[in-house]
Formats: C-alpha cells, sequence, structure tokens
C-alpha cells in the first residue's frame, strides 16, 4: 500500500499533467455534470445552501452548484494548480462570491463542524487511503439532517495487478470498493444511507468519452500539433483497453450513495 504523501504527490502528477486535463477536460468524474446535476436534484439542493465539494478538482461541479442553484460552495482538493484553474473559472462564470477553494486535505482543512447542509464526493473517496478517517470527517462537517452524496468507481472483484497501484489508486481505480461497502462504510460513521444505485453505462459511456477524447489527442500528436509523449498514449490505450473488459465483466461500475446525517 503507498503512503498518504505518494499518493497525494501522484493526484498532483496526474491531475496536473496536461494530458490528463486535455483528455479529461475539466469535469473529472465519469458522468460528468450532468450526473453532478441529478445528483444536486436528488440531494435538494438549491439557493443559500452551504455545500462542500470534497476533491473538487478543477472546480467543474463547484461552480456549476453555484451558477445553477445558487449554493456557496467551497471546494477542497489537493492540487494547488487545480485550486488556482477552480477560482479562475469561479472569477469567469461570475460566481466567485459563492465560492471559495482550499488547496488542502480532506482531513486537515480548516472547516467548522456541523456547518455545511450537504457534502459532495465525486470521484474521490476511491483514492482517500484512510477512508474511515475522511468519511468521519464528513459527518462532523455536516450539519444535523445535512445530506452526503457519494458517486464512485466499484468495483466488484479483484483487479489486475496493473490497475492497483499507486497510479491507479489516484486514477480512482485501485482504491474502489463494492458500492455496498462505501454504504457500510458511511452507516458507520453514523450516517443513515437514502439511496444506493449502480448507475449502470456510466462507466462505459465515460471510456467511450475518453477514447475519443484520446484518439483526437493522437491525430493532433502525429500532425505535430500536441506535444504529447507516444508513449503515454500507448499507455492509455492499453489501460482503457483493460478498463473497458473489466466494465464489460462487471467488475469495474460506477454507483451512487445518497446519505443523510441524523437530524
Ligand atoms: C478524479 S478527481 C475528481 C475531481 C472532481 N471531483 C471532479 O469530479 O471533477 C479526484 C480529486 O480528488 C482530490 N483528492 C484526493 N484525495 C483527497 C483528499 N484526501 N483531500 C482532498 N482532495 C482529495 C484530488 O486532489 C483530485 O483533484
Amino acid at each position: 500500500m503507498s503512503t498518504d504523501s505518494e499518493l497525494a504527490s501522484c493526484c498532483t502528477a496526474l491531475y496536473d499533467h496536461p494530458a490528463v486535463q486535455l483528455v479529461m477536460g475539466e469535469s473529472w468524474h465519469p458522468g460528468g455534470l450532468r450526473l453532478t446535476e441529478s445528483v444536486a436534484r436528488e440531494m435538494r439542493l438549491g439557493p443559500g445552501m452551504r455545500v462542500l465539494d470534497v476533491g473538487c478538482g478543477r472546480g467543474a461541479s463547484a461552480v456549476r452548484l453555484a451558477k445553477s442553484l445558487g449554493c456557496r460552495v467551497v471546494g477542497v482538493s489537493l492540487e494547488q494548480q487545480s485550486i488556482e484553474a477552480a477560482r479562475a473559472t469561479a472569477a469567469r462564470q461570475q460566481v466567485d462570491h459563492l465560492t471559495e477553494f482550499i488547496c488542502a486535505d480532506l482531513l486537515e482543512a480548516p472547516l467548522g463542524s456541523d456547518s455545511f447542509d450537504a457534502v459532495l464526493m465525486e470521484c474521490v473517496l476511491s483514492i482517500v487511503q484512510d477512508k474511515d478517517a475522511a468519511v468521519s470527517r464528513i459527518f462532523d462537517l455536516l450539519r444535523p439532517g445535512g445530506c452526503a452524496g457519494v458517486t464512485d468507481v466499484t468495483v466488484a472483484g479483484p483487479l489486475p495487478d496493473g490497475l492497483r497501484g499507486v497510479l491507479a489508486t489516484a486514477g480512482c481505480v485501485g482504491g474502489a470498493r463494492p458500492l455496498e461497502a462505501y454504504g457500510e462504510l458511511l452507516v458507520r460513521h453514523g450516517l443513515d444511507i437514502e439511496e444506493l444505485s449502480e448507475l449502470l453505462d456510466v462507466a462505459s459511456g465515460f471510456l467511450r468519452d475518453v477514447k475519443g477524447k484520446l484518439l483526437v489527442a493522437e491525430i493532433g500528436m502525429k500532425l505535430g500539433k500536441l506535444p504529447l509523449d507516444p508513449e503515454l498514449i500507448r499507455v492509455a490505450k492499453l489501460l482503457l483497453t483493460e478498463a473497458q473488459g473489466l466494465v464489460n465483466a462487471g467488475v469495474l461500475g460506477y454507483g451512487l450513495v445518497l446519505a443523510r446525517k441524523p437530524g
């Protein structure tokens, strides 16, 4: 198992990489902002509600919740570059007065107990090493009656060695759990489950999308328009093929857990 600091450095190296930004765009989870909006509806988020976006990345979801619903959102993520991009997007979208972005680990971020109406975690819990400590912190940060919305990669069987290292963990696969295990984790820390759903098609839709963008990047590279390492493209294609096989076999998937802190 990798250490927390190894994992944090790997997240920074991965998510700050220009190729990742090129292929993944601004929203870094399967289902994209459409799924974020649907989860926000189920969480009944609305104007003025205080929302914590844990592992906010480049802030796409946080900015969308502020812009379309009027939520007041705090985003926390590990990469300074992502946090700066999130602040810039919020300013461009004129929601900087509704958003705040902090570069910190969830476990150390200066946030008040019982101070959030909702906590969103999109493709983050799978990455976190100490999942118990993370969920315990979420419980503490939520006000009584507040809602947690978790969407993440699910795994229903052993993963091949290539998808178990620190890079695969930073990429949300190596540390993924079965959907029920995410639910049990939240229950163990005092939250009541409201919904537990496998989001069929989200994982394969995501892989299709990434494959298409990778193809565009490869063409750009071959035409000399994109300064990409051919080895990186080769490895990414192999990983995608492997992941697609696991999705087809029902080993990898994507799921949603909605849970509430008792009022
Ligand atoms: C797959 S990206 C998802 C980003 C964002 N939620 C989205 O959907 O666009 C994972 C993000 O989680 C962040 N992350 C991982 N572990 C974290 C932790 N312990 N505390 C705060 N952020 C964390 C990483 O910095 C990275 O930006």
